[in-house]
């Protein structure tokens, strides 16, 4: 009898210390994972938006710190840009009077961009030639709204309807262009032929010509590059490297900027123009 007791004996003792130690991992897992939701997590994401630690802890347990003394979230977001292409800005573009446009330039603009639309002072201010209406118009709209900040026609443009933008628009697009394919120099780098033409697909970068087409301007309200002053595309490339210039809409100068190295800003443009 006493035999067949000690077998049942051990089992019930092998299940209880089974029990006890499937009990302890359990007990061990809920206390990682707390620490893990409660601690470790809170505070990684914490460092990312700029809470502290004890902070971070107090929020993920629900203890109310209001969210608005977190630094970054309280910077009211702007929009890139105001410019919307509907049909009744894209007709006010199309339906410019280029002679209006004319007498305003001499009277205005005439000083720094010269009535042929180059430029009085090539190391700063770009040409106008070469651009499409839609373009000009646009860097002009958000000038005005103060959307791409230009110290040299700060105030300017506050006199000038949104007629006026339009007629200026008409007036510099018609003007002759200067166009120049970026493969017709040869002081080009190769590597910035490889980007004007092909991109970086190991950097996600498309193709410069994908949007700025390289014999004209446009399409739509993309500017021209060929026949711009190098001095200004390397002084625009790092105005968006750096974020200050950001009109563009879904950040995609930005972005495209953000992955050039300051050599390829430098030596992209950097030729003579004939
Ligand atoms: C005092 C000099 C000055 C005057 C006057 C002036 N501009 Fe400008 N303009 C500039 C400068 C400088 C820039 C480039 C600013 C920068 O680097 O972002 C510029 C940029 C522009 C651009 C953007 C071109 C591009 O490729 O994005 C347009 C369009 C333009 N001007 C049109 C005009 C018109 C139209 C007038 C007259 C209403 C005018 N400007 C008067 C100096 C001037
Ligand atoms: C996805 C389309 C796209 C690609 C690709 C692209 N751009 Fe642009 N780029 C734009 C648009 C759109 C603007 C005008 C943004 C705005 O409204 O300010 C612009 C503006 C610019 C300007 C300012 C021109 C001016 O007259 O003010 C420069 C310089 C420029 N791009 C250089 C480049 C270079 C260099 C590359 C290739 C490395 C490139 N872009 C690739 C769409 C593109």
């Amino acid at each position: 009898m006493s035999t067949d007791n000690k077998p049942a004996t051990s089992t019930a003792e092998a299940s209880r210390a089974f029990a006890v130690t499937v009990s302890a991992a359990i007990f061990a897992i809920a206390v990682m994972v707390g620490l893990l939701g409660f601690v470790v997590m809170p505070v990684l994401e914490g460092q990312t938006t700029g809470l502290d630690s004890f902070t971070a802890i107090c929020r993920a347990f629900g203890i109310g710190i209001p969210a608005e003394q977190n630094a970054r979230s309280s910077k009211p977001s702007a929009p890139a840009s105001s410019t919307a292409w509907d049909s009744a800005t894209r007709n006010d573009v199309r339906r410019g009077d280029a002679a209006a446009g004319a007498a305003l330039a001499q009277d205005t603009c005439a000083a720094c961009h010269m009535p042929n639309g180059l430029s009085a002072d090539p190391a700063s201010v770009p040409s106008t030639t070469g651009l499409s209406a839609r373009a000009i118009y646009k860097q002009l709209h958000d000038m005005k709204r103060g959307e791409r900040v230009n110290e040299a026609m700060k105030g300017m443009l506050d006199e000038l309807t949104d007629q006026n933008l339009t007629d200026l628009a008409a007036y510099y697009s018609r003007l002759p262009r200067r166009n120049h394919d970026i493969r017709a120099y040869n002081e080009v780098t190769p590597n910035a032929v490889v980007l004007a033409t092909k991109g970086d697909v190991s950097r996600a970068l498309p193709a410069c010509e994908a949007c700025h087409n390289p014999t004209a301007g446009g399409p739509l309200e993309v500017p021209a590059l060929t026949g711009q002053y190098p001095a200004y595309i390397v002084t625009q490339l790092q105005a968006y490297a750096a974020g200050t210039r950001k009109n563009d809409l879904y950040g995609r100068m930005r972005r495209i900027a953000g992955k050039l190295t300051p050599a390829e800003i430098a030596a992209y443009y950097d030729a003579p123009r004939p």
